[in-house]
Formats: structure tokens, C-alpha cells, sequence
């Protein structure tokens, strides 16, 4: 069933777990994780960037995941992730997403307000969440790359007025991860997300979450993170399948026999996820 994101977050919130927010841009991403889901009793969020709307299209995109989500047994929001344009915030409104990001994190703290806030409005008057992001996370998301020295962690006295003045329903921090590949290990600043969330006690947001180590989302968990971002080790997942696939088949040029492949391998590690993150078992 699709549902929005406030209603699966709250849920994660109350009940100190995290949700897997997988990004999508094909037919496979969808039903492997929407499969994993099912296999695991979970519920959770798919989310495609401006990127990836590009690419696919808003209205598949939307047409597939709530296909998916209506056959589904498991509560499932569709999301909007890091959505900078206006325009196209509105064209995943009417297209029945349940969720969306408005990511003003590149501007002063008063512009960053004032962006949300109208998001906040327009997307609340129909029955939408909204996530926002505060401090600036490092590395690429598609078309949006912050600079490693141009990253800030998230100061928890803006996000409680942030937080108060826009009525976000979600808040994204920076705290210390970063999107794509990590070349080193993580050092995720634990104390900030304790401090946030005692603050906040509201659900919280870990983006650029691939390649961080086990120990370290379980911790983050425990201390108040409630959805969690994977794109880079879902799309590896794909890449090391098919590339397997094709070097031991070169022959072969059936796409259901290439892509069949990819599905699974991406469906595993999107359970290992949930799994870790603690949302198996959890769908009501
Ligand atoms: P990764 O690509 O590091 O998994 O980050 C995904 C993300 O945060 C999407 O917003």
C-alpha cells in the first residue's frame, strides 16, 4: 500500500528504528526492492532524484512504484530526493508522490527557511511530507555535488528554529558522511546526532549512507536516525552482477537474462540493508 513518508517515519520514529530510502531509475531497482520489502516485512521508502526523473521520466517513475506499492504488503512512500526546482517539486506533487525533498542546503539559513517553508505549505495543503536538509553533506548525488571542504555539520541550535519555523516533517543532517563512494572510513559525529534528535525528537535523516560500516548505522540508529539513504551500493550491486554476467556470457544479448541477474544481486543487498537497519519485521 502506498502511504506517506510521515506515516512510515513516524512509525521508525516511535519505535527507535530506521527505514531504507533506495534510489531508483529502472524497471529491476523498483521490484528488487520492493521484493526485498515483501521478504522482509518491511516497510520503506523509494525515492528517485531529479536525476533520475530525467532519465525515466516523472510519470514512469510514479506509475511504476505505485504499481508496486499497490500489490504490495508492506506500507511504501514514494520520495522525492533533493529536490531543488520548484517546478518540478509541483510536477511530483501531481504525480501522486507521497514524499518530497526540498533541499535548500546550499543557501544562507534565512533563504533555506524561506524555500521550505513555502514547500512546506503547498506540499502539507495535499497531504504530502516534506524533508529538508540542513548543513551541507559532502560529495555527489547526481547532478548535486558539495565540495569535501565546503561541507559543514548540521549546528543544532538553527535546526531547532529551522525545524519550528518551517514544520518540516523530516530533517536530513550533516554529520559527518558523504554521497558516492567513500575513500576512507567515515568518521560519523555520534554526539551530534544524540544531541539533534534530543533537541528535535523528531525523525531524522542520514543521507550518503553506502559504505558506512555496520556498527556505524546500528549506531546511529540507536541514537535517533530514522531513514537511511543507499544509491552508490545499489548501483555497484547492479554493475558488479552485469558485469559478471556479461564477461562469463558474451554472447548473450538477451536484456531479461543480463538484468535478471543485476535484480537479485541488488535485491540482496537491499535486504542485508534493511536487516541492519532494523525496519525487517516491522510493516504493519
Ligand atoms: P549514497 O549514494 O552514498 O548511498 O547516498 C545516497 C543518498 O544520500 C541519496 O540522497
Amino acid at each position: 500500500m502506498l502511504v506517506t513518508g510521515k506515516a512510515i517515519l513516524k512509525h521508525a520514529h516511535e519505535n527507535g528504528y530506521a527505514v531504507g530510502a533506495f534510489n531508483v531509475n529502472t524497471m529491476e531497482q523498483v521490484q528488487a526492492i520492493i521484493e526485498a520489502a515483501e521478504e522482509t516485512k518491511s516497510p520503506v521508502i523509494i525515492q528517485a532524484s531529479q536525476g533520475g526523473l530525467k532519465y525515466a521520466g516523472v510519470e514512469y517513475i510514479a506509475a511504476m512504484v505505485k504499481t508496486a506499492a499497490e500489490k504490495a504488503s508492506v506500507p511504501v512512500a514514494l520520495h522525492l530526493d533533493h529536490g531543488t526546482d520548484f517546478k518540478q517539486i509541483m510536477l511530483c506533487l501531481r504525480n501522486g508522490f507521497t514524499s518530497v525533498m526540498i533541499d535548500g542546503s546550499h543557501y544562507e539559513l534565512e533563504e533555506n527557511i524561506k524555500k521550505t517553508k513555502q514547500i512546506v505549505e503547498m506540499a502539507h495543503a495535499v497531504g504530502v511530507s516534506v524533508e529538508a536538509e540542513l548543513g551541507k553533506i559532502g560529495g555527489t548525488e547526481d547532478d548535486i555535488s558539495v565540495d569535501e571542504k565546503d561541507a559543514t555539520f548540521t549546528d543544532p541550535d538553527e535546526a531547532e528554529r529551522f525545524v519550528k519555523e518551517t514544520e518540516v516533517d523530516y530533517l536530513a543532517i550533516a554529520v559527518g558522511t558523504a554521497h558516492g563512494p567513500y575513500k576512507g572510513e567515515p568518521k560519523i559525529d555520534f554526539d551530534r546526532i544524540k544531541t539533534i534528535k534530543e533537541r528535535l525528537d523528531m525523525p531524522l535523516v542520514l543521507h550518503g549512507s553506502s559504505g558506512v560500516p555496520e556498527e556505524s548505522i546500528k549506531k546511529a540508529v540507536s541514537l535517533g536516525i530514522n531513514k537511511i539513504n543507499i544509491d552508490t551500493d545499489i548501483r555497484m550491486a547492479f554493475h558488479r552482477a552485469v558485469k559478471k554476467f556479461i564477461s562469463e556470457n558474451p554472447d548473450v544479448y538477451d536484456p531479461r537474462k543480463i538484468l535478471g541477474p543485476a535484480k537479485e544481486e541488488m535485491k540482496k543487498v537491499i535486504k542485508e540493508k534493511m536487516i541492519m537497519f532494523g525496519s525487517a519485521e516491522k510493516a504493519w
